[in-house]
């Protein structure tokens, strides 16, 4: 392992030393940008499903979908932690299933990989792909994977019996051995009760500013996603509207001819004589003025 990337220990032992930056990227320019950005760590999230692949929810991302992201943005990351999103359906089936899939994110380059919920089951899984020594990310809240069951994008964890469960989750996710766990969208005061009684790295998104880490969409903090954006969205810039005056700009160009430049952005033939020798004598031709 590359001696600068940041490991698994490095992260844990982040906790209550600095907070942790996560951001997610689906491809090798967008995970080139967050590394370069000194992230901590990279998560090729499903949510490549809504913001990259257009679906209205994560259910129909693949694990083939997710490794193919998962190749790209490792190849793009030379300093963060990369860590794969394991896709619905992929660890849902029976053990053995979900460490072979867990062994093919690590086959294609990610560090760790996330798994959503913490009820006894679903730490059954978490102790197998552990003990296949993947490191795993535990994820409690908001598990979009469970959206049908939830009944929507919702904020979890409001009243008492709900708030007790995802306290219990969590500390059966520290237990199971989770390097770090994702809390979204819950009540501040719960996720800063999490984050005090486990002993890892909690990172938040809509949980409020006592985690141990935040974590955002991509395209959502630089406003590439025209969807739906939650409250707990912090819009660093608009590059999706960048994006497309500069492509009206160069739209305008093609139309009026300006684009390309027959100076500065064309090739030409070496000399007068060469373009003769092609085209035959008498065919006038105008080299253009070197720049
Ligand atoms: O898929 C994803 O992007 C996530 C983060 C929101 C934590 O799971």
């Amino acid at each position: 392992m590359d001696s600068k990337r940041i490991t698994v220990p490095a992260v844990r032992a982040m906790k209550g030393v600095k907070r942790i930056g996560m951001i997610t990227a689906y491809d090798y320019p967008s995970a080139k940008v967050a590394d370069a950005a000194a992230s901590d760590i990279i998560l090729v999230g499903d949510s490549l499903g809504m913001v990259v692949l257009g679906y209205p929810d994560t259910l129909s991302v693949t694990v083939d979908d997710m490794l193919h992201h998962t190749r790209a943005a490792v190849r793009g990351a030379s300093h963060a932690l990369v860590v794969g999103d394991m896709p619905y359906l992929s660890y849902h089936v029976s053990v053995e299933d979900s460490v072979r899939n867990a062994g093919r994110f690590v086959q294609a380059g990610a560090h760790a990989v996330k798994v959503e919920g913490g009820k006894p089951s679903r730490i059954r899984v978490i102790e197998a792909i552990l003990d296949a020594e993947i490191p795993v990310m535990g994820h409690v809240g908001l598990t979009p994977q469970s959206v049908n069951a939830l009944g929507g994008f919702k904020l979890q964890g409001k009243n008492l019996v709900d708030a007790h469960r995802l306290v219990d989750e969590a500390e059966a996710l520290d237990q199971a051995g989770c390097f770090a766990i994702v809390l979204e969208c819950v009540p501040s005061e719960l996720a800063a009760m999490i984050t005090e009684r486990v002993s890892v790295p909690t990172i938040g998104i809509g949980a409020g500013p006592a985690c141990d880490g935040q974590v955002l969409v991509f395209h959502d903090l630089l406003g590439l996603y025209d969807g739906h954006t939650s409250k707990f969205v912090r819009r660093y810039a608009n590059i999706g509207d960048e994006m497309r005056a500069a492509i009206e700009h160069y739209r305008a160009d093609v139309r009026d001819g300006s684009f390309p430049d027959d100076a500065k952005e064309s090739f030409h033939a070496a000399s007068a004589d060469e373009l003769r020798a092609l085209y035959g004598e008498g065919v006038v031709i105008e080299m253009p003025k070197a720049q």
